[in-house]
């Protein structure tokens, strides 16, 4: 199925002729094109040059923009007039260039974001912009700052309610919008004359320095000793780099410019931007049944379409059987003849236009053998449900599976539970249901692939991916190809966000590409339109947890019963296939003291979307159920929800083997965040506020399953992990130039979380310097950048990091030893301050000086595993408060307190952005489930652009307060941990509890409606 708007238009695109450059350009040139059935040719006066274009009738705006003329700042997500990235401006009025038909912006005034301002001339939205941190991934930046140009040139002294007003129409899929609405404001007041310089300065943060030393009262701090126990080796706290003394590390600082402001120049190199003359463009063709076979195939009409260079179907590819391996998973076959999924790829057209291609699409003709189906757990589960495992049943049992448990895939217990129940003086069962979610990112899936000869003539690869690493893609394609990796150029410096979710959903087609561009000898792109895309991505499945808790009559629980029913897809093995990922993840955080409980996982096979990473890993579809039955059991004996946590929350203790943390500030997160948000105006009856609207507190916890921290050479355990088959290795390059300036070269691409900004940080602090300035980066390109895995999990700070403070401490051992022999002193006399190394008496080197016979290069690596890999999970927790109109059942977000565990904030301003999308995005999978088929629940997502699935905009935006809890990791260079993923889990319990307490309405059922809020209320009226 189809959703092409200009269906009813046929038409070939044929040439255009740039008047700015006078030289003609042809767009599929090679190719024999027909008669267009409606051809236009209009001038365009574009950032004021004058472009002629011939195109058709049916071409938009933007298709002239950035596909015929490549001016490829305007970026395109939805392509269906629903998120406001590809806004233009015609004639000084903002409009979605993907709904502008070209004609009707021939001969006029067009303003794109290359016209706003160049990269040496930035305009204050830009420049601000920057400051702000109002662009995460930047892929939806280019077109809200026309629009805000736009405003401002109409309304030069605009209020924050003009902004919103203003920029409505555009989402930001990382939530930046408290930034975009402060550059803005900001911009304004500079253009008035009112303000010159603006200072980075965060927005609302609290900010809880913890004493390093702590005395365990609440277990959230680590030992006394300089020294400890980690990993059974005894090592120096923090590496011996302690968080004491810190002249950047702490610092709110911009991103690091050269890869924030490409974000709002339109120069930010996304794989969707990148552009060639000749190139190919692909489109899927895709199946329409949740489960088939095909049977036959026809491509005969399609191949002889106008302008289609190559079809490729499950006949035609020559991909090898069998899983593609990337890092330590799999990516399904990209042209499966079996399929399990509404929406798989059926066949990859590359023609000379998209909709060359999608004509060709619609002349494929695809015989299949429809088969029974199942997308809901309660289909998978039912006696008589369709056998999706050839007789083997839907349950997964792996080797693992216990034998003692015959209807789980995974088991735990402790204690007898039999007997907690008996001491029970409250038994209560609940039963929730996550229905799924997904993280949906503003770049569209896709890739570009182009072979050139290199200067031996032999044929070299470059690919322009998405995704969270750039080695184990080109490794993977490389080895699909039967090529050596050396003859891959593999490129990933922007993307629009991946999420984790998108990673798959481009990387499984990074081979068709690649191949399509050799069989055609043209560069191939793919851009997946955002209904195939969305069937595509990895989602959070649809989870079913049923609880039973016995307590007694003073709180203290004395037995859990724990089942969770889980949608795998089409998964067999690993994921949510096997175990709940990190098995005591799910148990952990309440369980501590609880003497009797049992948990069972039990993994179905469906046809519903794989799930997988979606910002975050097991967060929302297992916390939801935790903390909406905390709150409940909470009130079944009388006590405050913060309290009867507090009871139950685990505090490790040094020597308790099953908790190995030595910071875990879990009570300090209770205690601060309750502070914070003003528990105490909560009152404990629910629906207490009187009138028409009433207000409601609730909150929920979480903590982190992934806990990846690693080592990094020189420690034993780097040696023996390194030396593993599939060893998940990191490395980096330093090098310090004559200039004095140290060049920082890492693989990992950026997706908005400005991790390489944070890792310079800790260079400069590491290598004396009092800011952030002397630390260049070189980034994301496997010709540039020596071998890294890739991020996932929140892992870049300690597994890059590791890479990266490996480098650094020994790069600043190398310049003491070379100051030393230079000065003729002891090293250890040495003090290093801003590229200078000074002995006292005058004696002293520059950093330049002593790079002056050449760089200085060292290199770093880190690596993941080995026990310290589970011994970081951060805690974190959320405050909410909503309002609930009690006549209609709508509902707003009025503020939230987000409390993190957050180990030393590394850059609070960059964190503080991050944490505003990781909550704005946690509450959109609390409040949207994914726009399941209407027909088939489960099945295949459906939604046109963004329209049926509502993502937040700038008015959706709760009020926000971060507050950060340094809870210094002992083991890792001056405390940092990771926390990114931290407290993401913990929105959808928070705001189900809050609307409870405001309206009495207790959903069980995700998402969070107002549908579902008006008939609670309506069944408390009855
Ligand atoms: S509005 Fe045009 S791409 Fe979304
Ligand atoms: S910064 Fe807006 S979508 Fe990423």
């Amino acid at each position: 199925m189809s959703y092409s708007r200009r269906d009813f238009l046929r038409a070939a695109s044929v040439t255009l002729t740039s008047a700015a450059a006078g030289e003609p350009v042809l767009a599929g040139a090679s190719l024999t094109l027909p008669t267009p059935i409606s051809r236009e040719r209009s001038t365009f006066l574009i950032n004021g040059t004058p472009h002629i274009a011939d195109y058709e009738a049916r071409t938009t705006l933007w298709e002239v923009i950035a596909v015929k003329l490549g001016l490829t700042g305007t970026n395109r997500s939805c392509n269906r007039a629903s998120c406001g990235a590809c806004s233009v401006l015609v004639d000084g009025k903002p409009v979605y260039s993907c709904h502008t038909l070209a004609t009707e912006a021939a001969n006029k005034h067009i303003t794109t974001i290359e016209g706003i301002g160049a990269p040496t001339s930035l305009h204050p939205l830009q420049r601000i912009g920057h400051i702000r941190v109002a662009a995460d991934c930047g892929f939806c930046t280019a077109g809200w700052v026309v629009t805000a140009k736009a405003l401002l040139d109409k309304n030069p002294n605009p209020t924050e309610a003009d902004v919103k007003s203003a920029l409505a129409g555009h989402i930001c899929r990382c939530s930046a919008y408290p930034g975009i609405i402060r550059t803005v404001l900001d911009s304004a007041a500079v253009l008035r004359g009112e303000r010159k310089a603006i200072e980075p300065a965060n927005d609302s943060v609290v900010h809880i320095e913890l004493p390093v030393i702590r005395d365990f009262s609440t277990y959230g701090g680590h030992t006394r000793a300089e020294t400890f126990l980690a990993d059974r080796s005894i090592i120096r706290t923090f590496q011996g780099y302690p968080p004491e003394n810190l002249n950047v590390i702490g610092k709110p600082l911009p991103p690091l410019p050269e890869v924030s402001l490409p974000r709002f120049t339109g120069k930010a190199q996304y794989a969707s931007r990148v552009w060639f003359r000749d190139m190919l463009y692909a489109r899927f063709l895709t199946c329409p049944h949740p489960h088939a076979r095909i049977k036959s195939l026809d491509t005969a009409a399609a191949e002889k379409m106008p302008g289609v260079a190559y079809i490729l179907t499950y006949k035609n590819s020559p991909r090898k059987a069998g899983p593609i391996p990337i890092g330590d998973r799999a990516v399904p076959d990209p042209l499966p003849q079996d399929i399990n999924l509404q929406g798989e790829p059926v066949a990859i057209v590359a023609a000379a236009t998209e909709d060359l291609a999608q004509d060709a699409c619609d002349a494929i003709k695809v015989e299949y053998e429809v088969l029974p189906f199942v997308s809901t757990l309660k289909d998978a589960m039912a006696a008589n449900a369709p056998d999706l495992r050839a007789g083997r049943g839907n349950l997964l049992r792996q080797a693992s599976s216990p034998t003692d448990e015959p209807t789980a895939t995974w088991a735990n217990h402790r204690g007898d539970i039999n007997r907690g129940f008996a001491e029970a003086d409250i038994i209560k069962e609940f039963t929730y249901r996550f229905t799924g979610g997904v993280s949906v990112p503003m770049q569209p899936s896709g890739s570009v692939a182009r072979w050139d000869k290199d200067h031996n003539g032999e044929d070299r690869l470059t690919f322009w991916g998405m995704g969270q690493g750039i080695y184990p893609a080109r490794n993977a394609l490389a080895a699909a190809l039967d090529i050596d990796p050396s003859r891959v150029r593999f490129i990933n410096k922007w993307n629009g966000s991946t999420f984790g979710s998108a990673r798959m959903a481009a990387e499984r087609y990074y081979f068709s590409i690649a191949h399509l561009s050799r069989v055609t000898g043209k560069p191939v792109k793919i851009m997946l339109p955002k209904d195939q895309e969305l069937a595509q991505l990895q989602i959070k499945p649809e989870t079913i947890t049923k609880f039973k808790i016995g307590a007694r009559k003073d709180g203290r629980i004395t037995a859990i019963n724990h089942e969770v029913y889980v949608s795998a897809g089409d998964l067999e093995f690993g994921r949510h296939a096997s175990n709940p990922g990190s098995s005591t993840n799910q148990m952990e955080l309440y369980t501590s003291t609880v003497p009797n409980w049992r948990s069972i996982w039990c993994a179905y096979k469906t046809n519903a979307p794989r799930p997988g990473p979606s910002r975050s890993y097991y967060q929302q579809e297992t916390k939801w159920s935790w903390e909406s039955m905390m709150d409940e059991m909470a009130e079944a004996v009388g006590l405050d929800p913060v309290e009867f946590r507090l009871m139950h929350i685990t505090r490790p203790r040094p020597g308790d083997t099953r908790y190995p943390y030595d910071c875990f500030p879990s009570t300090e997160i209770l205690q601060e965040g309750a502070k914070a948000s003003g528990w105490d105006r909560r009152t404990p009856k629910p629906a207490a506020d009187s009138g028409r609207y009433k207000r409601g507190f609730g909150m929920g916890m979480t903590q982190h399953h992934g806990g990846l921290m690693g080592y990094h050479e020189g420690e034993p355990e780097f040696e023996a992990l390194s030396k593993a088959p599939g060893a998940n290795i990191f490395s980096t390059e330093l090098e310090l130039s004559s200039d004095g300036y140290v060049t920082m070269r890492i693989a990992l691409p950026d997706s908005g979380s400005n991790a390489a900004t944070a890792l310079a940080h800790v260079v400069s602090e590491m290598l004396g310097f009092t800011s952030r300035d002397r630390v260049r980066l070189i980034w994301g390109d496997t010709d540039m950048a020596p071998l890294s895995d890739e991020w996932f999990g929140g892992r870049t700070i300690t597994l890059q990091g590791a890479a990266i403070c490996n480098a650094a401490d020994k790069l600043r051992k190398d310049l003491l030893r070379r100051a030393a022999t230079a000065l003729g002193v002891d090293a250890d006399k040495l003090q290093i301050r801003d590229g200078i190394l000074s002995a006292g008496a005058g004696k002293s080197i520059s950093f330049g000086a002593l790079a002056g016979n050449g760089p200085i290069k060292v290199h770093g690596r880190g690596v993941s595993g080995g026990p310290r890999a589970g011994t970081n999970k951060g805690v974190g927790a959320c405050f909410a408060e909503v309002e609930v109109d009690t006549w209609t059942g709508n509902w707003r977000f009025i503020r939230a307190v987000y409390p993190h565990d957050t180990g030393i904030v590394i850059n609070p301003l960059v964190a503080e952005a991050d944490m505003v999308g990781s909550l704005v995005e946690s509450t959109q999978i609390t409040t949207d489930a994914i726009p399941w088929d209407r027909e088939f629940p489960g099945t295949r997502h459906y939604s046109v652009g963004y329209l049926s699935y509502r993502l937040p905009t700038i008015m959706d935006t709760p009020k926000q307060t971060q507050v950060f809890i340094d809870s210094y990791e002992p083991r890792w260079f001056y405390g940092i941990k990771s926390f990114s993923e931290t407290s993401i889990g913990s929105v959808p319990g928070a705001i189900a509890n809050a609307v409870y307490n405001a309206c009495g309405v207790r959903i069980r059922e995700h998402p969070i409606t107002r549908e579902k809020i008006m008939a609670g209320l309506r069944k408390q009226r009855v």
